[in-house]
């Protein structure tokens, strides 16, 4: 599968889009990634009207949806998800167990149905993987292969981005396209930032596109240290890929 057929909107962030206006922004995460086989909402944000505003703006299908991965239960990641499957219940959901038994069991009669992610690297479709359940929050995040390398979004990445790069990197033997999400960083040191800028070079990242809980400061050295393949993230921003890999924000 080549990267340019991969198409990415984040429409949900608390972080403002430094190229689109349209969406409103709030505390959350949620990205809408097509595929040339699948539509896959990751996450929901905190708030289903403004996800459904956000959606309406960029004039995203609803009902285009078929997979919907929640990466972990925290509020600001699954407060969207009953509005989505109020207008579309064919989906399918895949989940960790930090979503409780009583919200897997009740999703389960309201959709297509509910895959429970366990602790081990899984593949969901074609060429697209959860990490596995991973950390405290038992928290997964997206691998997608493409031929040239890989995409990973991330949640909040309590478990690690530094962790999640290095066993996809170790697991594909590809580099890494893109890392694009919350890297939940707001409160580490300078040094654990170095330590992390480090693995995406041992990684050979090509892009990141840090948003969401990555913090302030984090984001000032990743800008700093990585110039061009530092792109900030934010709500409304859409991108795909060229045919060397490399991002083309839309
Ligand atoms: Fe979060
Ligand atoms: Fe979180």
């Amino acid at each position: 599968m080549k990267a340019s057929s991969i198409h990415i909107d984040t429409i949900f962030n608390n972080i403002v889009s430094t190229t689109e206006t349209c969406c409103t922004t709030l505390w959350g995460f949620s990205s809408y990634i097509q595929t040339p086989e699948h539509t896959i909402l990751f996450d929901t944000g905190s708030n289903g009207r403004i996800l459904l505003k956000n959606m309406l703006s960029k004039g995203i299908d609803i009902q285009k949806i078929d997979t919907i991965f929640l990466s972990h239960g925290h509020w600001d990641h699954i407060g969207g998800i009953d509005s989505i499957i109020e207008l579309n219940p064919y989906v399918t959901l895949y989940v960790t167990p930090h979503l409780s038994k009583n919200f897997i069991r009740d999703y389960r009669q309201q959709s297509r149905g509910v895959e429970v992610i366990g602790e081990k690297l899984t593949q969901i479709a074609p060429h697209i993987y959860s990490s596995g359940a991973r950390g405290s929050s038992l928290e997964q995040s997206m691998i997608i292969e493409c031929d040239e390398g890989l995409i990973l979004i991330f949640g909040c990445a309590h478990s690690g981005v530094g962790e999640i790069a290095k066993l996809a990197a170790k697991t594909f033997k590809k580099e890494i396209l893109l890392l694009l999400g919350g890297f939940h960083l707001e409160n580490r040191s300078d040094e654990e930032i170095r330590k992390l800028m480090q693995i995406f070079q041992e990684t050979h990242t090509k892009t990141i596109i840090p948003s969401h809980c990555t913090g302030e400061r984090a984001m000032k050295l990743f800008h700093e240290e990585f110039q061009g393949a530092y792109i900030q993230g934010g709500v409304g921003q859409s991108l795909t890929f060229d045919s060397d890999g490399s991002v083309v924000l839309l």
